[in-house]
């Protein structure tokens, strides 16, 4: 039978020389296992005499001690190799700057144009486009202003220069002809809302060549004033977030709808910031009115059948009044510093349900 001494050194060497937690495994079996050399020395314990037992047993159960510790700190240092291997291959680099974050930001016109629309997509209204350079038709006649008739001089137009064939294009001076041409491609019952760029030749600390519209139109067999005052006011309580925001409609004259008003509502000027829905004071926002039947007709649609009415507001206006932006040419300046002031988180799309402008 081999030597304790022999069986501790061979066993040791070996466990030392394990390069896997498999190889360790099949070490203790081969030197800690029933079939090992040391515990066939074990069962001779037995039959010794008490002397020599008590001089061996000690001997062999530390030797056995000692290569269960060498084992066990062997896996120890397997596992440790393992894992600073695996660490090794995954490395981060901590030094590396982060992620950019997005730079952009929405412009406050943009974005108001986004509340507008999702107020009136919640009313069932849908949004109409027409395009920025119209025939004189479209932004006049259709909308029955008549040849050389004076209202065409209350729009200080950009024309165009003259076609081949003498025609003389606009820049359209408001969303109005997207009335015209809703009604020439959709049936009744309408109702729409035409966002978009205006043009007219004006310009001071209220007015800029380019500027935008909202414009509305509802037509259907019967509709109403009543429904007219309705949309606007729930319009204005959801745009300007306020529980109340009473409305003066005021006569007016446009040359497409009849009768025609103009709208303020009201603020109060009394501090620095103006507040809607309080004090005493009014404010002009939007012009409306029942369609007039010369349009229907434009649109091709029988004004004894069909009635409609619509209304056009300034959406530069109203991103003013809601975000306290005193002069309207900042908007259309591109400054930076400005843009980063007033613009608004590239992807917070504004709904009703969490709140327009949070
Ligand atoms: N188009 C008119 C304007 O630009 C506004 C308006 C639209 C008025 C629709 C009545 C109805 O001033």
């Amino acid at each position: 039978m081999a030597d304790i001494k022999d069986i501790r050194s061979a066993a040791l060497a070996a466990i030392g020389a394990c390069d896997s937690e498999d190889a360790l495994e099949a070490a203790r079996v081969q030197f800690l296992g029933k079939k090992a050399e040391l515990s066939e020395l074990m069962k001779t314990l037995g039959k010794m005499s008490p002397e020599e037992r008590q001089e061996k047993g000690p001997l062999y159960n530390g030797v056995r001690t000692e290569l269960n510790d060498a084992i066990t700190a062997k896996k120890t240092e397997l596992r440790n190799a393992a894992l600073n291997a695996r660490l090794a291959t995954e490395t981060i680099d901590v030094t590396l700057p982060p992620r950019p974050l997005p730079q952009g930001t929405i412009h406050p016109i943009t974005q108001v144009t986004d509340e507008i629309i999702a107020i009136f997509a919640d009313m069932g209204f849908a949004v109409a486009e027409g395009p920025d350079i119209e025939s004189d038709y479209y932004n006049f006649t259709a909308l029955n202003f008549p040849e050389g008739h004076p209202a065409r001089e209350m729009h200080d137009t950009f024309y165009m220069t003259p076609n081949e064939a003498g025609e003389r294009k606009v820049l359209r001076t408001h969303t109005s002809p997207v009335q015209i041409r809703t009604m020439e491609q959709q049936k009744p019952p309408l109702r729409v809302i035409i966002p978009g760029r205006t043009y007219r030749c004006d310009s001071d600390q209220t007015h800029t060549p380019m500027f935008h519209q909202l414009e509305g139109l509802a037509v259907d067999k019967t509709t109403t004033m009543g429904e007219l005052k309705w949309v606007l006011s729930e319009f204005c309580k959801a745009f300007f977030e306020v529980p109340e925001a009473p409305m003066r409609f005021r006569p007016s004259y446009f040359p497409f709808t009849e009768p025609s008003m103009e709208v303020d509502i009201l603020c109060d000027r009394s501090g620095d910031n103006i507040k809607i829905g309080e004090g005493s004071d009014w404010m002009e926002i939007l012009g409306c009115g029942m369609v007039h039947p010369n349009v229907l007709k434009s649109g091709g649609l029988d004004p004894d059948e069909y009635q409609g009415w619509a209304f056009g507001m300034g959406i530069d206006r109203l991103a003013m009044l809601k975000y306290g932006i005193p002069d309207l040419r900042d908007f259309f300046a591109a400054d930076m510093r400005w843009l980063r002031h007033y613009g608004f988180a590239a992807l917070d799309m504004p709904n009703l349900a969490t709140g327009l402008s949070r």
